[in-house]
């Protein structure tokens, strides 16, 4: 299977997990597959919560509702892929820049479903460097914070998330404890979210790869 077969079958896997009221669905390619395929059973849900706007325009595209978050109660499924992920389903999120909405989704969520190809699977967290949105006068101080814990950060060009801040991709920081890494730099002032989905884990990870999809469920430290 070409990387994105692998894609499309794991979008296509996770519509097991959307079987009724209001679901969060993340951002990125592998889950515009999932909200194509979403649109082939839209009845069975009452609508979603998107996590980027893009991610919000496709939705409504296939004439799926998109709820506010504050509009709902609770998310029984979160759907979302991820740029790198490790067996105990810590991630690296935020390679499309979405990643203060996708943690605030994550974090309402009752089950967490990450969806990715073979590729994103990783022994130890960290050669994808890790975003961080950041708002805009702490820029500069926010790239000496992570330049002290041995981090290169670089200004992502000519971008700007959807809540209007900037993105620093971090390279080279070294993760062998990923919840205390992002618990660290969130006490980083100006710096609104790192792309450390640790805290709050994936529960389940669909992971595509030449012989089909697998079902992984964490291995707890
Ligand atoms: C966006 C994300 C995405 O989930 C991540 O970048 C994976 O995207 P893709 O499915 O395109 O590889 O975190 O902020």
């Amino acid at each position: 299977m070409t990387q994105d077969e692998q894609k499309r079958a794991v979008a296509q896997a996770a519509l097991k997990y959307a079987q009724e009221g209001v679901i969060g669905v993340g951002s990125g390619s592998t889950v515009n597959m999932f909200i194509d395929a979403l649109a082939t059973m839209k009845g069975r849900i009452d609508g979603a919560v998107a996590a980027s706007e893009t991610s919000a325009e496709r939705l409504r595209s296939h004439g799926i509702r998109v709820y506010d978050l504050n509009a709902v109660n609770e998310l029984l499924v979160y759907v979302d892929g991820a740029d790198e992920v490790t067996e105990h389903l810590y991630m690296i999120k935020g390679g499309g820049g979405a990643l203060t909405r996708e943690k605030i989704v994550a974090a309402v969520a009752k089950k967490f479903v990450c969806i990715c190809d073979a590729s994103k699977l990783v022994p130890v967290l960290g050669k994808f460097p890790v975003p961080v949105e950041v708002i805009p006068m702490a820029r500069s101080y926010v790239g000496r914070e992570m330049l002290k814990r041995g981090a290169q950060p670089v200004l992502r060009e000519n971008y700007k998330t959807d809540n209007g801040n900037l993105i620093l991709d971090c390279h080279g920081l070294t993760l062998l404890d990923p919840p205390a890494m992002e618990a660290e730099l969130d006490n980083i002032a100006g710096l609104v979210t790192n792309g450390i989905f640790a805290r709050r884990p994936a529960d389940v990870l669909l992971l595509a790869g030449p012989a089909g999809v697998r079902t992984i469920t964490a291995k707890r430290l």
